[in-house]
């Protein structure tokens, strides 16, 4: 009863309603300064802050219900349970599956691409065949498609991007063929914040029979996403850049596709009966949750969930996408920046370069500000070289970002030009 009672009154110190400075009290890390000065906190795309409904939600399965799931018959194992399978009956509603099922949790967008290449790419991909990914992927979403062609005797095919960050889409058609027995691209660009057509993309691929992973990394966190309407085969993401604790993640896969894939880690909780002579694999989703996995981190996606459906997420994408005009309007004014990644269809990501100052040096001004960005390649190196930069520095924000923060950033990218020129 206690944990009901703490639940209810966490949902009661949730806000309704969209207003940036009110959903700024949720999340205690932003009240913080930083060298004397308020945090600004612009490195949403990397990871984003936990609203404190989230760290409750966290603290009340640690003191009240932390115990093993589906092992137990015991009262502690059988509310962890609960819990847990609460929690991944809140991401099927949240990105529209079928069935909860098909929500494999995993420890992040990296782990689901991997067990999708695992379960599926070795058991069905094959010498000769054909891998289509983009020329904008996270190393997540490449690294393992080469390991999968090294091992099988497989190609890998990019899709190229025009100087704006937009995939050619043109020549992403002209890729697909009867060779191809796979897509994976992603939904936007971390480096670029480019948004892809991705549902034109995947039924483009279903013509050749072709299933198709979306890396939802960056998508998730600030577009309403429905797995059904895209109709992608695969959809991978993590909680991490979505309000929730690092370890959480999910894989969404059409059950029909999961059920005849092979698993992708063996141990507990994954299996029917082991013998010394054969192991009948459990049923989905457990045939892919191997030992025992994230839980308070996974309850704690859970709660992310209800928190975002607690504001009104097209306002908050509209007050973000606000942010990001803002932004790129006020840097592109500033003289020798340049904005790396300038799509039409962009969301969150403001990714530049200034002249020849290094980002790591303009990273660490900007920190002696109080400002986080990301600065580096972003686990994106074919985009660097695609740009023909070595890095880039990347502002990257979420709804709770302002834009006297924007500002703020501006006048310091302003001082950073002054103290190298
Ligand atoms: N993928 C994360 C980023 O873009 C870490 O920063």
């Amino acid at each position: 009863m206690a944990t009901i009672e703490k639940s209810v009154s966490i949902e009661r110190q949730v806000n309704t309603g969209f207003d940036v400075q009110r959903i700024r009290e949720d999340f205690p890390v932003l009240r913080q300064t930083v060298n004397g000065k308020p945090l600004v906190y612009l490195d949403n795309a990397a990871s984003s802050q936990v609203p404190q409904v989230v760290i409750d939600r966290g603290s009340i399965y640690l003191e009240d219900e932390h115990s093993n799931i589906h092992r137990g018959v015991h009262y502690l194992s059988q509310k962890a349970t609960t819990a847990y399978e609460g929690a991944r009956e809140k991401v099927k509603r949240f990105i529209n599956a079928r069935e909860s099922r098909e929500c494999i949790f995993v420890r992040g967008a990296t782990e689901g691409i991997n067990l999708v290449m695992h379960g599926y790419g070795r058991k069905f991909i094959g010498a000769g065949d054909e891998i289509i990914i983009s020329a904008m992927e996270h190393h997540a979403n490449i690294v393992p498609w080469q390991m999968l062609c090294e091992e099988k005797g497989a190609r890998l095919r990019v899709i190229p991007m025009n100087d704006a960050g937009e995939l050619l889409l043109d020549e992403y058609d002209a890729l697909l063929n009867e060779r191809t027995k796979f897509v994976a691209v992603t939904h936007v660009s971390n480096a670029l914040g480019t948004v892809n057509p991705i549902k034109r993309m995947i039924d483009q691929a279903h013509k050749y029979g072709v299933p198709v992973l979306i890396d939802g990394a960056q998508g998730v966190p600030h577009m309403l996403v429905d797995v059904q309407d895209l109709d992608c085969d695969f959809y991978a993401f993590s909680g991490h850049k979505m309000f929730a604790p690092t370890g959480s993640g999910v894989v969404y896969g059409k059950a029909a596709l999961l059920e005849t894939m092979n698993p992708f880690q063996g141990g507990g909780d994954m299996i029917k009966s082991v013998t010394f002579e054969k192991t009948i694999y459990g049923d989905l989703p457990n045939k892919f949750e191997a030992g025992t996995p994230a839980i308070a981190s996974q309850i704690g996606l859970g709660a992310a969930i209800d928190y975002l459906h607690t504001i009104d997420r097209k306002q908050a994408a509209a007050h973000e996408d606000e942010l990001l005009r803002y932004a790129t309007e006020k840097l592109s004014a500033i003289e020798g920046v340049r904005i790396i990644g300038t799509a039409r269809e962009k969301l969150s990501v403001l990714s530049f370069v200034i002249d020849d100052i290094h980002p790591h040096d303009i990273g660490t001004i900007l920190d002696q500000e109080g400002i986080a960005v990301r600065a580096g390649h972003h686990c994106a190196q074919p985009v660097m070289q695609r740009f023909n930069v070595p890095a880039t520095a990347r502002a990257s924000f979420a709804f709770y970002n302002t834009k006297e923060e924007v500002d703020v950033l501006a006048r310091t990218i302003e001082r950073v030009v002054e103290i190298f020129s």
